[in-house]
């Protein structure tokens, strides 16, 4: 079984957010069941590969070059890089000051004209696809494989100007859009198989309030729409073994973690004293919830309870979190940036785990955090309805927290809920214990997607 599998962020190559390590993970996994997988990127620069060649495709003519090379990444394994015009930036999105490249249209088509070339020169078994980066390949291939679609998020589509319906060589009347294209509506409609990233996503983007305009095409999808919960990749996620943190721990003896808190209080400055802290490790946007977080920062004192967030993104938004830590270093910390072993240092020292997104289509950090032994605090939306089961609720199964509504009252209430839950050490104790016994690892999902892929090949 051959897969081509294309993707805009690959971890650890090309990090933006948790489609990076959706990708890698599933792929980790697919590979160590047995599935031949050839993950193709976009070639952003800066990579140099192991025994490189390169490969012999016929670009489109609108296309002024495409090259694409293979060759083997340490740590990595083998990868496939498409450079097209454009494709070679500092950030795969965005430029410094976080606006997105205005050439980003003709970037990802010119990938997806790659990923199309690459097609036909290959033949795979299965084109496997992923968000609307790749999404256009479909209208760019005369003769198409068996194909999936992943949704990572329909929160991004690719809407880009109608112009770019005359480079498709098939089905452009699917990819149009009101006056626009639309590579994400048009790959759903061309796919075989449209994943979403869980069950419970798969199931709101039928409806307007989440399906973000695509709602009826998503629905005519009847069962060619299914939804798998992704995983984590728990040779990277695993507190028994992590290299990046100050002491390790598991289900059975706790007791490192304690060491992991201090060290959590050190970089915060704060006094290591049993005021419960909260961690967010998130790309800043409005997705995340990251408003209502700081709608929830005054009731902090309160609580009473700490927070401390890492992460990047919308500059507005990072400017008012430096001015919340600003105003009270005692209780808030903000580290702006994207930081691997920090993020592995929040999830192993921090006691609860702030998530309160708007909506989520799976979301990764609440299981790496439930991994790590912090108690997630969540909005009941996508993945993290599937995920995490309230304790108050369902007492003596919860792994975490529910706000049942996604507002800051809601919010506050279940940090209050799960502040009030960690002083008890022997529920605090058990609610850990359940959400680092669970599987969060990649293997069942990706057998799962194996299944999807015998499916379409009879293989
Ligand atoms: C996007 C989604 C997130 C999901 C990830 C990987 O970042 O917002 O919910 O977990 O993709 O699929």
């Amino acid at each position: 079984m051959r897969v081509l599998f294309a993707t805009a962020e690959f971890a650890p190559v090309y990090r933006v957010g948790g489609l990076a390590e959706a990708t890698s993970g599933l792929v980790a996994a697919l590979r160590a069941g047995g599935v031949d997988v050839r993950v193709v990127l976009p070639d952003y620069g800066g990579i140099e590969l192991v025994g490189e060649v390169t490969l012999d495709v016929t670009a489109p003519a609108w296309l002024d070059h495409l090259r694409v090379r293979r060759g083997h990444l340490p740590g990595v394994g083998e990868v496939t890089l498409v450079d097209a015009p454009g494709m070679r930036r500092p950030h795969p999105y965005v430029d410094e000051h976080g606006r997105g490249w205005a050439d980003n249209d003709a970037r990802f088509m010119g990938f997806s004209a790659g990923v199309a070339a690459l097609c036909r020169l290959e033949r795979p078994d299965v084109l496997h696809l992923n968000d609307w980066h790749t999404a256009a390949t479909l209208g760019l291939l005369a003769e198409r494989p068996p194909s999936v679609l992943t949704i990572h998020t329909l929160g991004y589509q690719g809407v880009m100007d109608r112009s770019w319906l005359d480079r498709l060589v098939t089905d452009a009347h699917h990819f149009a859009w009101y006056d626009a294209a639309n590579p994400l509506a048009g790959g759903i409609e061309l796919a075989d198989r449209v994943i979403a990233v869980s069950p419970n996503y798969a199931r709101e983007i039928l409806t307007p309030e989440f399906g973000m305009g695509l709602h009826d095409r998503l629905r005519a999808l009847g069962d060619r729409l299914i939804g798998i919960r992704n995983g984590i990749d728990t040779s990277v996620w695993n507190p028994s073994d992590d290299p990046h943190i100050r002491a390790h721990f598991h289900r059975g003896d706790l007791s490192g973690r304690a060491e992991c808190r201090r060290d959590l209080m050190d970089i915060a400055g704060w006094p290591g004293d049993n005021t419960p802290v909260f961690a967010m490790v998130s790309r800043l946007v409005e997705q995340k919830g990251v408003d209502l977080a700081l709608d929830a920062v005054r009731f902090l004192e309160h609580l009473p309870a700490r927070l401390f967030v890492l992460g990047s993104g919308d500059p507005e938004l990072a400017r008012h979190l430096h001015a919340a830590a600003a105003a009270a270093p005692d209780r808030i910390h903000f580290h702006e940036g994207y930081d691997a072993p920090l993020a592995h240092r929040l999830f192993a020292g921090s006691d609860l785990f702030l998530m309160p997104s708007r909506f989520e289509p799976c979301g990764l950090a609440q299981m790496q955090a439930m991994a790590y032994g912090s108690i997630p605090v969540v909005t009941d939306v996508g993945g993290l309805h599937d995920t995490v089961t309230d304790d108050d609720v369902h007492r003596r199964s919860g792994t975490g927290f529910v706000s049942s509504s996604v507002d800051p009252a809601g919010v506050v209430d279940a940090m209050h809920r799960a502040v009030r839950a960690w002083r008890h050490r022997a529920r605090r104790e058990s609610i850990v214990t359940r959400g680092m016994g669970r599987d969060w690892s990649w293997t069942t999902p990706a057998a799962h997607q194996a299944e999807i892929y015998h499916s379409l090949t009879g293989q």
